[in-house]
């Protein structure tokens, strides 16, 4: 696909798309004129030299306004309009233009989504701006157009330097990067001691210390990456999923920057970050991929046939591995976060000691279901209580783990294979856990399928993984408007195709 300048030859072909997608099309008398203004600009998206798509922009002043956009059907949901949209900009931005206005109906909501993932604020509403349907018209306006067009360019050459924020939980992280590989600063202050004494994360302590940590954090970040924000290209924040009072302080402060200074502001969905610290840490890395995620707060196959594309293939209908581990550990008095005392203590253990029960082991499915496992195990404790016989818990802990890692590598092992993975990521907390590493390499391995363990660091939550994600959004034009809201729910839904565009989030 390539766009280039509209020529009168390619009316008739623009005039069939502009048919096709509204109610008040442009006539053919109207476009030639336009195609004779110098304060116009017209492009065409062309494939294969079929026009597939076209837009046109007015340059008067510092304004640039957006005439006209559409694609045919089949090109919808393909980053074509998105790629219209921004070399419009570009061309716009070339004629002096520092802000683009456009009017979309509420009811285009393709459009409206287009607009809105391109970073376009809904600035007003005009009352029965259509004729023939006399619908209203959302008016929108872009971010500063020049420094947005100027990241993209750079993301494409590999040049973009990203400052990333993430806050979802309960680490304060950021990260500078260029290039969307090659890690300039990373930083992460862990609030993992103030939950501790109440067992698990306290959604209302993790906002306060974020809030606390977040000015250090950043300027942490950009001082060891040798920067000042001047030097940035785009700014980047974790949108959801989350805890929503964890998720505003980042996307509060990366909006408030974004504001200050003009940057480009990206949105980063945390478990494609997740997906995404596979890639840092092995930059060759190439989907087809199977990704395990567990942590304290999610437990999910994806699949991921391209990047930017993704399934969820399955994940737990309860609690997450990480808080399977951290509730035993809590029923057997062994401290938050539960999963390192857990993984130590079966270092010693038998696993064969105590069969609890493999629960979804066999299921046709690729869910798994932990809660009925720990309830296996607190049954098992009161009964060895009651009946007066001493706790063995290195053997409880390494029964526990073969149960919960055999259900996770065999269903793992199965979604490699029905999906032609060429390598299996593994992320998240949960990584950390020898059983779990060393259970799953050796399955896959007897498959012929290479397993991906990121260093630890890059396992558990941080903003280097946010950075690589927000590269791959930069560079086909994916924004934040500043009116954009933490989704602590956010689903992993991609639909990125090879053109490049991806989910809205
Ligand atoms: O990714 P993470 O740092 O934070 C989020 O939950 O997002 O993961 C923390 C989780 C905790 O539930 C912790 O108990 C678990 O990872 N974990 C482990 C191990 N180390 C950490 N679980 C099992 N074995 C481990 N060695
Ligand atoms: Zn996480």
């Amino acid at each position: 696909m390539r766009v280039r300048r509209m020529d009168v030859a390619d009316i008739p072909a623009v005039l069939a798309i502009e048919r096709a997608s509204f109610a008040d099309p442009w006539t053919e008398a109207l476009l030639r004129d336009e195609l004779g203004r110098d304060d116009r600009v017209w492009l065409v998206a062309a494939d294969a030299g079929r026009v597939v798509g076209f837009g046109g922009v007015m340059v008067v002043g510092a304004d640039a306004h957006l005439m006209d956009l559409a694609v045919t059907p089949e090109e919808r949901a393909r980053g074509t309009g998105r790629t219209i949209l921004w070399s419009l900009a570009e061309a716009a931005v070339k004629m002096g233009a520092e802000r683009m206005t456009l009017e979309v109906a509420p009811s285009n909501t393709e459009a409206l989504g287009l607009y809105r993932s391109s970073g376009f604020d809904i600035a007003g509403r005009r009352r029965g701006y259509y004729p023939k349907t006399g619908e209203d018209a959302l008016v929108m306006w872009s971010r500063p157009l020049a420094p947005h067009v100027a990241a993209m360019r750079a993301a494409r050459e590999g040049s973009d330097i990203i400052l990333a924020i993430e806050s979802s939980c309960d680490e304060t992280a950021a990260s500078v990067m260029r290039g969307g590989r090659e890690g300039l600063a990373d930083v992460v202050a862990s609030q993992v001691d103030f939950h501790a004494r109440f067992g698990g994360v306290v959604p209302e302590i993790a906002s306060r210390k974020h809030t606390e940590a977040i000015v250090e954090v950043v300027e942490r970040a950009l001082e060891s990456a040798h920067i000042t924000l001047a030097d940035c290209d785009a700014l980047a924040v974790t949108i959801g999923p989350g805890l929503v009072g964890a998720l505003v302080v980042g996307l509060a402060y990366a909006k408030g920057l974004s504001a200050a200074t003009g940057l480009p502001l990206i949105g980063v969905n945390h478990l494609e970050g997740h997906l995404y610290a596979a890639r840092l840490s092995d930059p060759g890395l190439e989907p087809p991929l199977v990704a395990l995620l567990v942590s304290g707060g999610h437990t999910m196959l994806v699949h991921v046939p391209e990047w930017g594309r993704y399934r969820v293939l399955g994940g737990t209908l309860d609690d997450a591995a990480g808080e399977a581990f951290d509730k035993v550990a809590k029923l057997l008095g062994l401290g938050y976060p539960g999963g390192p005392a857990i993984s130590r203590l079966a270092a010693e253990g038998d696993p064969h000691a105590i069969a609890f029960p493999r629960p979804m082991l066999r299921s046709d499915d690729l869910n798994v279901s932990l809660s009925g496992l720990k309830t296996a195990v607190i049954h098992y404790v009161e009964r060895e209580r009651r009946e007066g016989r001493p706790l063995r818990l290195p053997d409880i802990a390494a029964s526990f783990q073969a149960a919960v890692t055999d259900v996770e590598i065999a269903k793992t092992l199965r979604a490699a294979q029905e999906y032609g993975a060429h390598a299996v990521v593994l992320g998240g907390g949960v990584a950390a856990n020898p059983a779990l590493r060393g259970g799953l390499r050796s399955a896959l391995s007897a498959v012929g399928i290479e397993l991906n363990v990121p260093p630890l660091e890059l396992c558990t939550d941080n903003a280097a993984m946010i950075a690589a994600a927000a590269h791959d959004s930069l560079a086909v034009g994916r924004f934040l408007g500043l009116d954009a809201d933490a989704a602590p729910d956010l689903a992993l839904r991609g639909n990125r195709c090879a053109c490049g565009d991806r989910q809205e989030i």
